[in-house]
């Protein structure tokens, strides 16, 4: 049942306009955009890591187990935007069949890697952002954990389409939640970043569409420590790039703001404090 005004649709649509990511100056396409950044993550930071150690921490078994709720051996399951398929693989394990749509090639092939060392053989894999990916069939859990993918009305509405039973999403609930990401925008561009939503954009855009979503939040305290600094400033460079031409005195004042932080032995922890939520809802 849909309403007839989308009062709070257009106020996300507006949201989407007016932020920094409305006015990116790299010329990159969205998948482009995605493989560069994807490419230095797993060189600066997943391929010094020991990736299934992730799936031994309580906190993964809380997660999971969050989204087991929704299926059955019988279900079929579409993951947005899979990673390095961190849950996707596990919860492969316990239903018929699992798609993951995962558009970052060096994830992919992690993902893949991961399936066939795990003796997982139910998945289908598509190389697609989520708005390309084309929509054959509904599935009875359509779930996104952690991604980018679902980022306006269309996006969270086809996500909605492409299921005939649940539809989850869990993502940072709280400003923090995005690392220290905001704090080098303005650092460098002299101004705040303007992001182009946040989950009450989602909440409300689905109540727009006759959609009441449940809502669950959990604080989030972790460490992401990197092992050194250049690392780190190398990620937030490519993070920048987007917005700012990272001119060499900006560089030097990364590598200031870090160094001043970092611990005695060259590494450097960042502290996220926040809140997370999921999201769901019976289609
Ligand atoms: C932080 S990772 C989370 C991965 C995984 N869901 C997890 O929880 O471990 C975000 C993922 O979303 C993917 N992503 C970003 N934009 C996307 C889009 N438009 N369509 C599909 N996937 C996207 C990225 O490539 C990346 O793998």
């Amino acid at each position: 049942m849909a309403t007839t005004t989308h009062y709070w649709q257009s106020l996300w649509e507006e949201t989407i306009r007016q932020s920094s990511n409305s006015n990116r100056i790299d010329g990159l396409s969205n998948v482009d955009r995605i493989n560069l950044h994807a490419e230095l993550v797993y060189k600066n930071f997943y391929s010094k890591r020991n990736l299934d150690d992730l799936q031994r921490k309580p906190e993964f078994w809380v997660e999971l187990n969050r989204l087991k709720r929704f299926i059955t051996k019988d279900s079929s399951v579409l993951d947005i935007g899979a990673g390095f398929g961190r849950i996707a693989v596990p919860l492969a394990k316990e239903v018929r069949r699992l798609t993951a749509v995962e558009p970052a090639r060096v994830y992919m092939k992690l993902m893949k890697d991961k399936a066939d060392r795990e003796g997982v053989g139910n998945i289908e894999f598509a190389e697609d952002l989520w708005s390309d990916f084309p929509l054959r069939k509904k599935y009875d859990f359509v779930y996104s954990t952690l991604s980018l993918a679902i980022s306006d009305p269309d996006t969270l509405m086809k996500m909605n389409d492409a299921s005939r039973g649940y539809c989850a999403l869990e993502l940072g609930a709280s400003p923090s939640s995005d690392l220290d990401f905001n704090q080098i925008y303005s650092m460098v561009k002299g101004e705040s970043f303007r992001p182009p939503g946040n989950y009450l954009n989602i909440i409300t855009t689905l109540y727009d569409n006759g959609i009441y979503a449940n809502l669950e939040t959990w604080e989030v305290t972790s460490e992401v420590k990197y092992e050194t600094v250049e690392d780190l400033v190398e990620l937030r460079k490519t993070s920048l790039k987007p917005y700012v031409r990272v001119t060499e005195e900006m560089e030097e004042m990364l590598h200031r703001f870090y160094r001043s932080k970092m611990n005695s032995d060259g590494t450097y922890v960042f502290h996220v404090k926040g809140a997370a939520c999921m999201i769901w809802w019976k289609v």
